[in-house]
């Protein structure tokens, strides 16, 4: 029960309006906070990792902690690769066990985005019951080292979405509707919520076919979280606010004990403080009690 691909817990979560926590992890610290306070909340969740923390820590290392962490759990958790441009090391990650990899083909030409996320598509379906996202459209802001400017990202096309995710072959779908990565510029960023809800109505009338993805979920006020999932957005993802939180935590924590040297300590405090985040954002999200 403990280990699924997001497919099917994404579509419970787009039949009954609420949106499962996708949270990027830097370290392993972060992976053990998250599962743990899913427990507690008693949530379906999703552990990510982008390609640079991915290659840092290992992808088998982060497999196989993963794999004893969330075997040892009764509530459904992925671990998603999260904005993987290169075909290859999707497939890696694949072999290896990750249980949903996104290809990030936005960069591209629509024709070349297809043809790419196709590949890795038809690869994972191939080797077992593994989800794949797509993107199109850009979302901006930075992600992982890839940063993209405003004005270059564009938002995506509705009546291209069905094309896309029929020839593509995938599971999940990430349209660009406004949201950027990172911390946003403005108070008030503009999120074209009723393109989700044309996305939505596209591809998940009148039945659920693909669940949609919120990305860069770090900043929107509670409303236009709330917003974003009635739109129709099923996976929600998390990751500039848990650095914060890390960097943060670990800061305040050494700045009160100058002079203590117990790393053990030091990770307590940031795994509480990671905990108490996610806790807050799965009630945010509705998802709280739907792991069955
Ligand atoms: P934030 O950086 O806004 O949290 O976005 C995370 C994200 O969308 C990862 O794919």
């Amino acid at each position: 029960m403990a280990i699924v691909s997001a497919k099917e817990m994404l579509f419970k979560a787009s039949k009954q309006k609420y949106a499962v926590g996708a949270f990027n992890i830097t370290s392993l610290v972060q992976m053990e906070a998250i599962i743990e306070a899913a427990v507690e909340k008693n949530t379906p969740v999703i552990i990510q990792t982008s390609v640079t923390p991915t290659k840092f820590l290992k992808a088998e290392v982060v497999v196989a902690i993963f794999k004893a962490l969330a075997q040892s759990v009764n509530i459904p958790v992925c671990l998603h690769l999260d904005h993987c441009t290169d075909v290859e090391f999707c497939k890696k990650c694949a072999d290896l066990g990750y249980t949903n990899i996104m290809f990030d083909g936005s960069h591209l030409n629509f024709e070349e985005n297809v043809k790419r996320t196709r590949e890795v598509s038809d690869y994972c379906h191939q080797i077992g019951d593994i989800s794949v996202e797509g993107e199109l459209g850009t979302v901006s802001g930075v992600e992982d080292q890839i940063k993209v400017a405003e004005d270059d990202a564009q938002l995506c096309d509705p009546d291209k979405s069905l094309e896309f995710v029929e020839r593509s072959g995938i599971d999940l779908f990430g349209p660009a509707i406004g949201t950027a990565h990172g911390i946003y510029q403005t108070e008030n960023p503009v999120i074209d919520f009723e393109r989700l809800g044309k996305i939505f109505q596209k591809l998940n009338q009148p039945l659920i076919q693909t669940p949609l993805v919120v990305h860069g979920g770090t900043g929107l006020s509670e409303p236009v979280v709330r917003n974003l999932i009635e739109k129709g957005g099923a996976k929600y993802n998390v990751s500039t606010n848990l650095k914060y939180i890390l960097m943060d935590s670990t800061f305040e924590y050494i700045s009160a004990h100058p002079k203590e040297y117990d790393p053990g300590k030091m990770d307590k405090h940031v795994k509480m403080a990671t905990k108490q985040r996610i806790e807050y954002w799965i009630d945010l999200l509705g998802s709280t009690g739907m792991a069955m």
